[in-house]
């Protein structure tokens, strides 16, 4: 068995996890990248909007800090949005240090635009390819600085002790499955395991995201005892292409792209959607106002509506939103300098995540997550269009310094079941979690439950680390042994069953229902088996562990959902129409406990530094 050692082993290479990488080297760590994807192949070269960060005479970092609250509904925490803000532009500017190619004012400054629900024209960006170049420019300094990448390394699994109190395990490592030879190899960390897997978006149908975003680093978390925080937010961009869910960035609207439907309203402000900011209100009101419009008849093919930026000329658009021309034509065959584009809502990002601290920290020791796998809390209910970018290098960077261990400031964002304020509760029409799995199944299909003797609790890092490597051996043998159910069936139920219930509208009954449909993918999974004996790059097997990952990610999304009972940012619910704040500014909490999701509740914190953030009608 090999098993490999490094002091940090950043388990991702996206934005949040090269920015880890680079800060953990910088303080004199060892470290590892591994990633199942070459690290210039993630999901953070689809951003394409840019970067907000307060860089101009006339903006400050307490005005991104006001804006992002009030865009998180009250529900982000300002330690960490204050940390976010302060941070960014000194983060931005590294990466302009390190030769990101931004896209410039005639002045020669880097160029910002506005963007949805920002009070100030502070989306830095690189054309509409910002996360390409933001991905290529850190991958630079990982490959000048000599840090050691594994790619098509899919790292299955984490290795944690045993004790019962998540607060007292210990994450030593982790194991990867070698997609080139099909080996399954151990890494222990001497330090610290980053998780920087990013986001979920394969729990759903129509998504911005790549086929890559099955919440791996999340899950595997989860089911080692690191709560999930306030999964059941989820963003839905406004405008994805209706065919495929290819984003249209923000962008476009944010340098004056205009909504229409069929009655050739402009109806962000016909219909009074956002008197004020119209197409730049933020992104729930947006998607929200689409399909409002497409559910009572005005939409396109009953489908969609339109987005035209054709008066914004040529030379506009092809200086500063090029992407978008060739997006548009190659992906739905519609050129948008001679017609509107047709655009819909799909999901685009997991507002939720591993709870952490500022410092990137989860309630195990050694285990830290950054970026869209980790819930810090900066988005809240909802994320402003330009704050992800942001998100991965601030606190890709804290994570990375802080796993390293050269870091120890105190962080003020409690974790773990000891920030407990209130239990939860919920009426299930089933009940969630593992489903009668023993011995040999538990391993089978990933289950948390020790089918292999006797639990390890103060035993060395290496033998921690070994067990888990034959642990998940077995899995596979198992998996490729057996004849069975394929994983992809069950996986176009999951995603059916989430597009259609957990979906920008909610309501009780749905809610329910995907419950009982997401169980019942439970069910099927025991009998999951992978039937491509082929040792080398057999996507089989990985889609198939994937899809345990998505389903236990997506019961605890759905979990909070159906328990949240009031209208908050992306989360609306029909029989709830307002925002509860006596009741609900809390953060949902969802730990697995023992193969059994538990729900509970701990405090949002609005308290700044030098200020609190009073909760304020949302308006646009
Ligand atoms: O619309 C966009 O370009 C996306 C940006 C973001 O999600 O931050």
């Amino acid at each position: 068995m090999a098993i490999h050692e490094h002091d940090v082993i950043v388990v991702g290479a996206g934005g949040a996890g090269l920015r880890a990488a680079i800060a953990a080297q910088e303080e004199g760590a060892d470290v590892a990248l591994v990633s199942k994807l070459h690290p210039v192949r993630s999901h953070t070269g689809a951003a394409e909007g840019g970067i907000n960060a307060a860089l101009r005479e006339g903006d400050s970092w307490e005005d991104h800090a006001y804006d992002t609250m009030k865009g998180s509904d009250y529900l982000g925490d300002a330690p960490a949005i204050e940390t976010l803000c302060q941070d960014s532009p000194r983060e931005t500017m590294q990466l302009e240090h390190w030769g990101m190619a931004f896209s410039r004012d005639d002045d020669g400054r880097v160029s910002q635009r506005p963007f949805g629900g920002l009070s100030f024209p502070r989306t830095t960006y690189a054309g509409a390819e910002t996360g390409h170049h933001l991905l290529h420019t850190m991958y630079q300094q990982v490959i000048k600085r000599g840090i050691r990448v594994y790619d098509e390394h899919y790292v299955m699994n984490l290795a944690v002790t045993d004790h019962d109190d998540p607060e007292d395990r210990q994450c030593y490592g982790c194991v990867a499955y070698d997609i080139k030879t099909g080996d399954v190899n151990g890494f222990t960390a001497n330090d610290g395991v980053v998780i920087a897997t990013g986001g979920t978006g394969q729990m759903y149908d129509h998504t911005t995201n790549a086929v890559a975003n099955t919440g791996d680093g999340a899950a595997m978390a989860y089911r080692a005892g690191a709560p999930l925080e306030d999964m059941e937010f989820v963003q839905f961009h406004p405008t994805t292409l209706p065919s495929t869910g290819v984003l249209i960035t923000e962008g476009v609207r944010g340098e004056g792209g205009i909504l229409y439907n069929t009655e050739g309203e402009r109806f962000m402000f016909e219909r009074g959607y956002a008197n004020n900011v119209g197409e730049l209100a933020s992104r729930d009101v947006v998607a929200r106002a689409e399909l409002t419009e497409i559910n009572e008849g005005r939409g396109f093919e009953d489908d969609h509506v339109l987005l035209d930026m054709r008066h914004l000329g040529e030379e506009r658009i092809t200086d500063r939103l090029e992407n978008i021309i060739h997006l548009s034509k190659d992906f739905e065959g519609v050129d948008p300098l001679e017609e509107p584009m047709r655009v819909k809502p799909g999901q685009h990002y997991e507002m939720g995540g591993i709870e952490t601290d500022e410092n990137g920290a989860t309630c195990i020791d050694g285990l830290y997550a950054a970026g869209e796998c980790a819930c810090v809390s900066v988005h809240g209910a909802n994320r402003l269009g330009g704050n992800a970018l942001p998100e991965l290098i601030v606190f890709g960077a804290r994570a990375g310094r802080h796993a390293a261990r050269r870091d120890r400031a105190e962080a003020r964002i409690e974790t773990g079941p000891s920030a407990k304020s209130e239990d939860g509760s919920i009426d299930t029409p089933v009940t969630p979690g593992e489903v009668g799995a023993t011995g040999e199944d538990v391993v089978a299909d990933g289950g948390s439950r020790a089918a292999d003797g006797g639990a390890l609790l103060d035993a060395p890092a290496g033998e921690v680390v070994e067990r888990a490597v034959e642990r998940e051996r077995a899995r596979v043998e198992r998996l490729m042994e057996r004849e069975g159910v394929n994983h992809a069936e069950i996986r176009g139920d999951l995603q059916k069953s989430m597009t259609d219930h957990v979906n920008v509208f909610r309501q009780e009954e749905g809610l329910k229902q995907a419950l009982e449909d997401i169980h019942e993918c439970r069910e099927r999974y025991r009998d999951v088996a992978v039937s491509d004996p082929s040792r080398t790059y057999n996507t089989d097997i990985i889609q198939t562990i994937e899809t345990r990952n998505l389903i236990d990610l997506a019961e605890a999304l759905t979990m909070g959902a159906l328990a949240r009972t009031e209208f908050r940012g992306a989360h609306w619910r029909k029989e709830h129409q307002e925002r509860k704040d006596d009741e609900w500014i809390k953060h949902t909490i969802v730990q697995w406990n023992g193969g059994r999701p538990e729900l509970y509740y701990k405090p949002v914190i609005l308290e700044g530094e030098e200020k609190t953030y009073e909760p304020k009608v949302r308006s646009y």
